[in-house]
């Protein structure tokens, strides 16, 4: 892990880097994410500082990963569900670290520390993500972080003419008694 590398959530003064950043990941695994580069690419500013708003304004957070404190080479969502029935869950999701980063622990580091920011939020029992079934660098990098799968949902997605699985996991962020 390099020591060059900070963690901190995102405001609207990242909209540059966040919105570049998102964008290369949407456009070099379009299997992975909901949103489409297209989407993305054509987003309004006004939409990427409204995603940005939220984050500053900790109701969904987004995480950046920063080299020097300038460079955003990675960044991940906690999505909180805000309905009372469902408020103790929360989704991980959109992680992504830019190539030239990957598999020098920052993905791992930026699921640490969205799982240390949703334990700070006592309402939060769970986590749950979704991932590409054939995304096995993602799944094993969330099973080592205490996440496990708990369903598959066949032809989920569909890049092109494509389908892909999609894999379900949550970790429970509390021992608990039921
Ligand atoms: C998945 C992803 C976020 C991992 O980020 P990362 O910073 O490379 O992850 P880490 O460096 O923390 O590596 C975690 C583990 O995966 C392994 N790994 C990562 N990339 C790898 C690769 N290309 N080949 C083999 N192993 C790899 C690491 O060696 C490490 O293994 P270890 O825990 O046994 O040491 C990154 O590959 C990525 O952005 N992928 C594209 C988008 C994506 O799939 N996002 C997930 C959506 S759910």
């Amino acid at each position: 892990m390099s020591a060059h590398i900070s963690i901190r959530q995102l405001d609207r003064r990242d909209r540059e880097r966040y919105f570049s950043l998102r964008l290369r990941g949407l456009e070099t695994h379009p299997q992975a994410f909901a949103t489409s580069a297209e989407e993305w690419r054509t987003a309004p500013p006004e939409k990427i500082d409204a995603l940005l708003l939220l984050s500053e304004d900790n109701k969904e957070p987004i995480l950046g990963a920063f080299y020097s404190n300038t460079e955003m080479v990675g960044s991940v969502c906690l999505i909180p569900e805000t309905r009372e029935a469902v408020r103790h869950k929360a989704s991980l999701a959109a992680l992504y670290v830019h190539p030239d980063w990957q598999q020098k622990g920052v993905g791992t580091q930026l699921v640490r520390e969205t799982l240390r920011l949703a334990r700070e939020r006592h309402e939060l029992m769970l986590i749950r993500l979704v991932v590409d079934s054939e995304n096995t660098i993602a799944m094993r990098l969330f099973e080592k972080a205490s996440f496990f799968l708990y369903g598959r949902e066949p032809q989920a997605r569909r890049v092109g003419d494509k389908y892909y699985d999609q894999s379900y996991m949550l970790c429970f962020l509390h021992d608990f008694e039921s």
